[in-house]
């Protein structure tokens, strides 16, 4: 996709898809009006028969307006002016763009960015778009043989904007917009592929791809002999009961000043998760295909990181492994030794993301990390706590906290903080090892956020939780892509 700014008004604009917006009880955007001046004032006509109202994300396709320098004409609703904000901007460029990528248009523009919402400047304006373009021609990568959704044939957008001086604020949002956008890709072809393809050799793989790609990454594939090596026992107890080999994947992206000590990426890359022996319940067991979400978005960041070459030092740690029951599998009560040296007992089996995640953040911390992050769909509860639209952050750090959350809250990607406490801690006290796994039923998210915390000794580390928000179940099911934007606006500001 090709991104670009014009300056030209929308009378004069020869383009095959013009994008303009008319706020609630008909009230025309500047765009609008100049276009309904230019076709004989056919736009206010549907206003006044009522078939524009323009209430929020409504959206009416025209075509061939006589007079019109457009061959297609996307009117949306932008609901009431008083109560437009970036949000709402989000909202109706996103409709709009799914019914464009449905035309055969191979070019558009939108004018909705000549009608500002206060709190959004051409940056934002053009990061939002050029995101919103790259979701709205995505299609997910399935294996149908017939009934395929067509690809849209956009490849060129512009957004207008009203003064040169904004110029290049815009075009500099477009291309981070476009890097989040291809980041997010990314991360959603890997979770939708079904997990008989997408395996931790599948992901390895992409790894590889993405350094094959990028010369300025890194990758290297660790196999199970070498993390028995490293004394990976709590990641190798995972992949006790499966026949996919496990794998330690992991990505170097050095961009920055030399020695300049790296953020650390974590991302649990388990492809699928039955539970092992304390197996899951059949209901929507398919959804934990996109356990590996957090895997998946460590990928996409780098792809992010590496496309806008953005000048920072970066790693990846993926543990990638396959969660089954088998004879072989590991059992409730089974005692492990963490790469970390401390023991952990096994009382359930299906917290296993914590188990792999604890050896990762101990490999990782060969590169003397600035700060690490991991990145986990880790627990049932935080979808209790948080529902699907926030991420759950943990941390030992303040200012880390507080940067991530700002970065969500940028990027529209945000997560909340949740409390790591002592008190919660001591549920998972053990008589056999040094602690055990799990705790009692509540307060699940931060139990699981404790057990990490014990592997973080003078790390300054944070956590997130995004098993609510990486992909979408039910009839919709998708990757959502998230927690990518996060990501890459707090490697932005770096
Ligand atoms: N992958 C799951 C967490 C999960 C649940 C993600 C639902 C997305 C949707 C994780 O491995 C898991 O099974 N967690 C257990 C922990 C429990 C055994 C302490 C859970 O949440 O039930
Ligand atoms: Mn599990
Ligand atoms: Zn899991």
């Amino acid at each position: 996709m090709e991104f670009f700014v014009t300056t030209a008004a929308a009378a004069r604009h020869r383009t095959e898809c013009a994008i303009v917006g008319v706020f609630e009880k008909g009230e025309l955007t500047s765009a609008a009006a100049q276009l309904d001046e230019r076709c004989g004032g056919r736009i206010a006509k549907l206003v006044k028969r009522g078939d524009l109202r323009g209430k929020l994300a409504d959206v009416l396709l025209l075509a061939d307006l006589e007079g019109a320098p457009c061959e297609r004409l996307l009117v949306v609703g932008l609901g009431p002016r008083t109560g437009f904000k970036r949000k709402q901007y989000r909202k109706a460029l996103g409709i709009a763009l799914t019914a464009l990528a449905r035309t055969s248009a191979r070019e558009a523009v939108s004018y909705l960015s000549l009608d500002p919402p206060p709190d959004a400047d051409s940056y934002v304006l053009g990061r939002v778009a050029a995101d919103l373009v790259v979701t709205a021609v995505y299609r997910i990568p399935d294996h149908k043989t017939s009934n395929k959704r067509p690809k849209a044939l956009l490849t060129r957008f512009g957004i207008a904007v009203a003064e040169r001086s904004e110029q290049s604020a815009a075009e500099r949002g477009l291309e981070h917009g476009r890097g989040i956008g291809v980041g997010q890709q990314l991360m959603r072809d890997l979770a939708n592929q079904p997990p008989n393809i997408c395996t931790p050799t599948y992901l390895g793989n992409a790894a590889k791809n993405l350094a094959r790609e990028y010369r300025s990454v890194r990758a290297r594939v660790l196999n199970e002999q070498e993390c028995r090596k490293l004394h990976m026992g709590s990641f190798l107890s995972v992949t006790a009961g499966t026949v996919q080999p496990a794998r330690l994947i992991v990505l170097e992206y050095h961009a920055g000043k030399r020695g300049h000590a790296p953020v650390a990426l974590i991302g649990k890359g388990v492809t699928f998760d039955t539970g092992g022996i304390s197996l899951k319940p059949p209901a929507a067991m398919d959804e934990m295909k996109f356990d590996m979400s957090g895997a998946a978005s460590v990928l996409g960041t780098f792809r992010a990181v590496a496309e806008l070459k953005l000048p920072i030092n970066l790693v990846g740690v993926i543990p990638a492994v396959e969660n089954m029951p088998d004879a072989r599998a590991t059992k409730p009560g089974d005692v492990v030794t963490s790469m970390s040296g401390q023991t952990i007992e096994i009382l359930n089996t299906d917290a296993e993301g914590r188990l792999i995640l604890c050896d990762a953040i101990t490999y990782a911390r060969r590169f003397k990390p600035q700060v690490v992050i991991d990145i986990a769909t880790l627990t049932g509860a935080c979808v209790v706590a948080l529902g699907n639209h926030l991420s759950g952050l943990f941390g030992n750090d303040d200012e880390l906290m507080q940067q991530l959350q700002a970065a969500g809250q940028r990027a529209d990607d945000r997560a909340w903080p949740m409390p790591i406490a002592d008190e919660y801690a001591e549920g998972l006290k053990s008589n056999f090892a040094d602690f055990a796994n799990v705790a009692g039923r509540e307060g699940g998210a931060i139990t699981a956020a404790c057990f990490l915390a014990k592997f973080t000794d003078g790390l300054k580390w944070a956590h997130l939780d995004v098993a609510g928000t990486a992909y979408v179940g039910g009839a919709n099911k998708s990757s959502t892509g998230r927690p990518v934007p996060l990501l890459v606006d707090f490697l932005l500001n770096r």
